[in-house]
């Protein structure tokens, strides 16, 4: 199967890692760009050289060359969409998606600005064209989440989706809690360890993990929700008071994000919860409870963040790919 990967950041570079060291997987790589270069060649592009050559010079390709010339090339099966998010307009990356979907072509994504903005517009043009638009790595990293609400949990009914979506917030309050440090301390250790980013504003006042509940609501009822439905309050004003005293009750606080469609809820906010409750995990990791009526609670935890994390979610609908429209034609 031909990809071409749009974007040579953590996570495409994470992505031809991959390539390079499963060849037994069959992707080939037909194309690649970053935000300045670019090379197509529809024999295939061994990705080892192509990290060789970010690496030394920050250019995957010839000069010049751009996402729009290997749309255009159209030499591929499917468009790996990993450039950075835009959560008011989508873009450039809604673009990009639409014209690959437009041609024909199969999209996997890592970027959660155009399936926030557009997935019911996205998943009606897939369909029209009748090829696949996956996007596990837009919510919770190497969490196989929607693949879960898809197939896994096929038959059931969701009543709820409850989830720690933000593994910045939920290092601050780890540390918060573990070691009394202040939010501005935790925030600082945050950024030194490259959990934060510079300007944290995005994931410690719960717009990250709202944008990400947006799409798990969408995937699973389908209710064309937005980022402006979501009550959502940040972490950016806890004290450590508050933790303390969640503490003398044998409980602590973390970011939940949770969406009830019975309960007409959908919000991000912090809550207190008892130590032994399952949302209750350590660092930056992720957690999501899908709530269903005939599975019960199903609760899945782990990485929702990294290059080698992300790059595991983008493999899997890679792989589902082939394995639904390519094998059996
Ligand atoms: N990092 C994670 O752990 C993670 C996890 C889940 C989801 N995501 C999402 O995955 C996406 C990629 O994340 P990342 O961490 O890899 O981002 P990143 O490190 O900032 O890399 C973004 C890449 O996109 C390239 N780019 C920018 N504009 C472009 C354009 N118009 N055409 C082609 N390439 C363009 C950049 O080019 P240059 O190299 O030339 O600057 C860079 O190579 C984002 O949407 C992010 O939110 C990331």
């Amino acid at each position: 199967m031909r990809i071409a990967v749009l974007g040579l950041g953590a996570v495409g570079k994470g992505v031809l890692r991959v390539l390079a060291e499963k060849p037994e997987l069959g992707l080939v790589l037909t194309g690649v760009a970053d935000s300045a270069s670019g090379w197509i060649d529809p024999d295939g592009i061994d990705p080892g050289e192509v990290l060789d050559r970010k690496c030394t010079t920050n250019r995957c390709g010839t000069a010049g060359l751009t996402a729009d010339d290997i749309l255009d090339a159209g030499e591929f099966d499917v468009l790996v969409e990993v450039t950075p998010t835009n959560a008011s307009t989508g873009e450039p990356a809604l673009t990009y998606i639409r014209r690959a979907l437009i041609s024909g072509h199969h999209v996997v994504t890592s970027n959660k600005g155009p399936i926030a903005i557009a997935h019911a517009e996205l998943e009606d043009l897939a369909r029209e064209q009748g090829v696949a638009l996956r996007y596990e790595a837009t919510v919770g990293g190497a969490i196989p989440v929607i693949h879960a609400i898809r197939s896994g949990l096929l038959g059931n009914r969701a009543h709820a989706i409850t989830g720690v979506l933000n593994g910045t917030c939920n290092y601050i309050l780890t540390r918060m809690d573990e070691e009394g440090l202040t939010y501005d301390q935790a925030l600082a250790e945050a950024r030194e360890l490259g959990y934060a980013e510079a300007d944290p504003t995005y994931d410690v006042r719960g717009i990250d993990a709202a944008i990400k509940l947006v799409i798990l609501a969408n995937t699973c009822w389908n209710l064309g929700v937005t980022l402006n439905d979501v009550s959502i309050t940040g972490i950016d004003c806890l004290t450590v008071d508050a933790l303390r005293l969640a503490a003398d009750q044998d409980c602590t606080i973390r970011l939940i994000a949770e969406a009830s469609p019975e309960r007409g809820q959908i919000r991000v906010a912090p809550r207190v919860l008892p130590r032994t409750h399952p949302l209750v995990i350590e660092g930056t990791l992720n957690a999501v409870t899908l709530s269903m009526d005939l599975a019960g609670e199903v609760t899945l935890m782990g990485r929702g963040a990294g290059s080698r994390e992300t790059a595991s979610a983008i493999v899997g609908d890679l792989l589902a790919i082939r394995d639904r429209f390519i094998e059996c034609g």
